[in-house]
């Protein structure tokens, strides 16, 4: 068994671990991930890296755990050659750093395990170092409890995910999902390639082109045809085969899907033509069950903490496994939750 971590973003801890949870519940991993902060451990025979870091959104590294020691020891006394040398070739260049999580550590002592680690792997494996582009990245993450020596990738994701938020496609409205949102709700619903997605409200296609980027199919329904027009746009970039619609969330127009990733109009950036919204929500809540073909965590819906969307779909025997929130600013948060049926 090997010991692999996740080190996630640090703006919105909850959906992270919620993220987390989701992807790793796709891979074979032994137990649960427990959480040091905003460090994931994860035990695995089979890494569940490569995975974690093709699809999440909120995770800025991710690799092995080398060597794992109480935040009093020293590194030193822990760490033997064979470890360096099963991860590193000589002929690889590398880089040493450290990230303290409410540490005990100073600027200079942070600084001086830098070098004196830097130094230790360089006599061992003769490997250089290179701090710009190095092929093996190590990181220590120091905490109040915990030094670990950790072998790292850092997300190629992240930066992609801000080239593709919503002002930088080729059509924008302000209504639009962000990129980094529309992965995360796509992982709630654990999408996989080749199911078919469906967002009913789709507007200008933020989450469909995620999950056309994920590798599935995106369908999109909306009641604007300018939006539409638009989602066509972004879809077509990206050289997605999208079917989008126009049609109203009462009366769908599709018979069959895998899962629903959708935000319905809330504030005044989309309108809902005189509707109230919750009405839209509870008519695809009713006809959820029928459309739905995969049962688990199948749906995935944003909204604003006034549309209590917890309730209605449990009212509508839906069951709710995940609900969390984001303040967004002082007038809105926002309520993520993840849907499936008994
Ligand atoms: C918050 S936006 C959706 C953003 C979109 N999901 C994305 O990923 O960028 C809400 C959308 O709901 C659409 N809408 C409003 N009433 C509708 C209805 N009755 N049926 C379908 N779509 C509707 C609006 O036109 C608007 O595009």
């Amino acid at each position: 068994m090997t010991a692999y971590f996740v080190y996630v973003s640090g703006e919105q801890l909850g959906l992270a671990k919620a993220e987390i949870a989701a992807l790793s519940s796709l891979t074979r991993i032994d137990g649960e991930v427990s959480w040091d902060g905003r460090l994931g451990l994860i035990n695995a025979l089979e890494s569940p890296v490569p995975f974690i870091l093709e699809r999440a959104a909120l995770v800025k590294e991710a690799g092995i755990v080398l060597v794992e020691i109480g935040a009093r020891d020293n590194l030193f006394d822990h760490l033997s050659d064979d470890t360096v040398l099963n991860a590193i070739k000589s002929e690889e260049t590398f880089s040493v750093r450290t990230i303290s999580e409410n540490s005990n550590f100073s600027v200079d002592e942070r600084l001086e395990l830098e070098k004196r680690l830097g130094k230790y792997i360089k006599r061992t494996v003769s490997a250089g170092v290179d701090l710009k582009s190095p092929q093996v990245r190590f990181i220590v993450i120091l905490n109040r409890n915990h030094i670990r020596l950790c072998k790292a990738v850092g997300s190629k994701l992240r930066p992609m995910l801000r080239e593709r938020e919503p002002g930088r496609k080729p059509f924008f409205h302000p209504s639009m999902m962000n990129a980094t949102l529309a992965r995360v709700m796509c992982n709630l619903a654990c999408v996989m390639p080749d199911e078919i997605v469906l967002d009913p409200f789709c507007g200008g296609g933020g989450i469909l082109c995620e999950a056309f980027l994920i590798g599935a199919k995106s369908v999109g329904v909306d009641l604007n045809w300018q939006l539409l027009t638009g989602s066509r746009q972004n879809l077509s970039l990206i050289g997605s085969d999208y079917n989008v619609v126009q049609g109203d969330v009462r009366h769908l127009p599709v018979h069959e899907c895998d899962c629903i990733v959708t935000d319905p109009p809330y504030g005044r950036a989309s309108s809902t033509r005189g509707a109230r919204a919750i009405g839209l929500v509870e008519s695809l809540f009713e006809r959820a069950d029928a459309i739905l073909r995969r049962r688990d965590e199948s749906i995935c819906i944003c909204g604003s903490s006034e549309m209590n969307l917890r309730d209605l779909a449990e009212s509508k025997g839906l069951v709710v496994s995940q609900f969390l929130q984001i303040r967004v600013h002082r007038g809105l948060v926002r309520e993520i939750l993840s849907i499936g049926f008994q």
